[in-house]
Order: C-alpha cells, then sequence, then structure tokens
C-alpha cells in the first residue's frame, strides 16, 4: 500500500537558501514545488490587476495582502498533482494569518524546515543572485557560477534583489518569523512522533551539504511514519 504523500514547508529569510534546497529535495523527493513569490512573480507576468497590487508591494520588501496570496497558494495545493505526489511549500506562510488560514483549509505539513542563515552572508547572496530564464535554475556569480559563457550571457536578476530591497525584505521577515514558528512549533507533539521542526544554521554549508542534513530529517520521518503504520 502506498503511504500518504510528503508534505513539507520550508522557511528562512530572503536569500537562505529556500530556492536552492527546493531544487534538490523535489529532485529527490518528487514532491511539487510550489513557491509563492514564483506564483506572485506569475501573476505579475500575467498583466492581471492582482499581479500590478502584488508588485507595489513586493517593491517595497513588504508582504502582498493575504487576499491575494492565501486563495492562490490554497489552489495550488488543491491542484492534482500536489495531491498525488506530496508538495514542499516555500515562503508560505510568512504570517500567522496566513498559517491559520491554511490550517483552517486542513494543509498541515508532516515537516517545518528553517533555514537560517547570519545577515551579512544574506545579503551578498542576493546581490549576486542570478536566474537562468530558460531552465529556472537559481545561481550566484560567486557561489555557484554559470556553467558555460552561453548560460552566463542569459542570466537575469530579480527586481527585488538590490542591496536596500534586501533588506527591506530581511525586516518584514524579522518582524513576523517568531509568529509563524510558533504555529509549527507543536507539529509533531500532538501525532505522537517525535519533534519535526528542524532549524538548520550553518551557512557555510554547501547547497549539497545542506541538502543531506534535510535529508537525514526526512528519513527519519518516512522511517517513523513505517513503524508507526505497521504497528496499526
Ligand atoms: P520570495 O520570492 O519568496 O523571496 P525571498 O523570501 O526573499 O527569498 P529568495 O527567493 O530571495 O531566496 P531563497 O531563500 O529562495 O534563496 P535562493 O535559494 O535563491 O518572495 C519575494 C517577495 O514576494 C516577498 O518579499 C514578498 O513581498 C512576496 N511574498 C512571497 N511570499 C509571500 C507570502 N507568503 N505572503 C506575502 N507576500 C509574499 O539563494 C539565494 C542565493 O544564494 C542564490 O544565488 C544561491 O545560488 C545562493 N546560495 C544558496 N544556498 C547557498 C549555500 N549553501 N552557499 C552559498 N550560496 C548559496
Amino acid at each position: 500500500e502506498k503511504s500518504e504523500p510528503l508534505k513539507i514547508m520550508i522557511s528562512g529569510a530572503p536569500a537562505s537558501g529556500k530556492g536552492t534546497q527546493c531544487e534538490l529535495i523535489t529532485h529527490k523527493y518528487g514532491l511539487v514545488h510550489i513557491s509563492a513569490g514564483d506564483l506572485l512573480r506569475a501573476e505579475i507576468a500575467s498583466g492581471s490587476e492582482n499581479g500590478r497590487r502584488a508588485k507595489e508591494h513586493m517593491e517595497k520588501g513588504q508582504l502582498v495582502p493575504d487576499e491575494i496570496v492565501v486563495m492562490m497558494v490554497k489552489d495550488r495545493l488543491s491542484q492534482t498533482d500536489s495531491e498525488q505526489n506530496g508538495w514542499l511549500l516555500d515562503g508560505y506562510p510568512r504570517s500567522a494569518s496566513q498559517a491559520t488560514a491554511l490550517r483552517g483549509f486542513g494543509f498541515q505539513p508532516d515537516l517545518f524546515i528553517v533555514l537560517e542563515v547570519p545577515e551579512d552572508i544574506l545579503i551578498e547572496r542576493v546581490v549576486g543572485r542570478r536566474l537562468d530564464p530558460v531552465t529556472g535554475k537559481i545561481y550566484h556569480l560567486k557561489y555557484s557560477p554559470p556553467e558555460t559563457e552561453e548560460i552566463a550571457a542569459r542570466l537575469t536578476q530579480r527586481f527585488d534583489d538590490t542591496e536596500e530591497k534586501a533588506k527591506l525584505r530581511l525586516k518584514t521577515h524579522n518582524q513576523n518569523v517568531r509568529d509563524v514558528l510558533s504555529m509549527y512549533d507543536d507539529i509533531t507533539i500532538k501525532e505522537h512522533r517525535s519533534k519535526f521542526t528542524f532549524k538548520l544554521n550553518h551557512s557555510w554549508y554547501k547547497p549539497e551539504e545542506v541538502l543531506a542534513q534535510i535529508d537525514t530529517t526526512v528519513s527519519k520521518l518516512l522511517q517513523q511514519r513505517n513503524t508507526a503504520s505497521s504497528s496499526l
């Protein structure tokens, strides 16, 4: 019998490496990657009124209002691929009200990952980040430079990736992070497993090393689930 699909949330400051880890985790576990920031950027690209309003907030590093974000994420989580394969939710929830809304719709994660990285490193990562519009891959001019000249020539930068805007995003993050964490601190106590809110704060690790640590936690989670279901 196929076990329940995995449901994971990943949280962390701007440029803490959420997108990078999501690429690696989804590749390994076949989960559907749902990034609130990517959904919003797609909405902007569509030219809709919601997209226009979202951009005004994103330009200032503020949270986009719940009335735009909540249903957008809920609809994506409710699609068949997410329900069947499991999901990896990136950059949501960012406030207690967003967490409450999702819980109200019946979405609870099995694992809540928090990436913690010191602030000076975050700014360096934001400023050096580049994106490949063809493959969607995330690069860094210093830490993960493009493989070929051809890729290097087509890299783009996000509109909110300046030092000034990153500092505003960081401020918003710092104002909300504790509220969000407190909503997931007890994920497991209720379900009689060991604790599965996982904080990782070794900023000097390479992406593959961060993945290895996440992987250990995910394996442990899967093992506990198997044990729990076989003892029923
Ligand atoms: P969003 O797009 O989610 O941006 P963010 O939270 O600021 O996070 P980033 O995408 O900047 O960083 P990341 O953690 O994914 O890092 P990455 O892997 O790219 O949100 C944008 C905006 O949308 C928000 O400001 C807000 O306005 C709005 N929004 C989004 N969600 C919302 C919500 N729920 N509610 C309301 N508003 C919302 O890595 C960064 C760089 O570092 C890369 O160059 C990478 O190559 C490099 N790097 C990664 N890992 C390592 C490593 N281990 N060592 C060295 N370099 C590394």
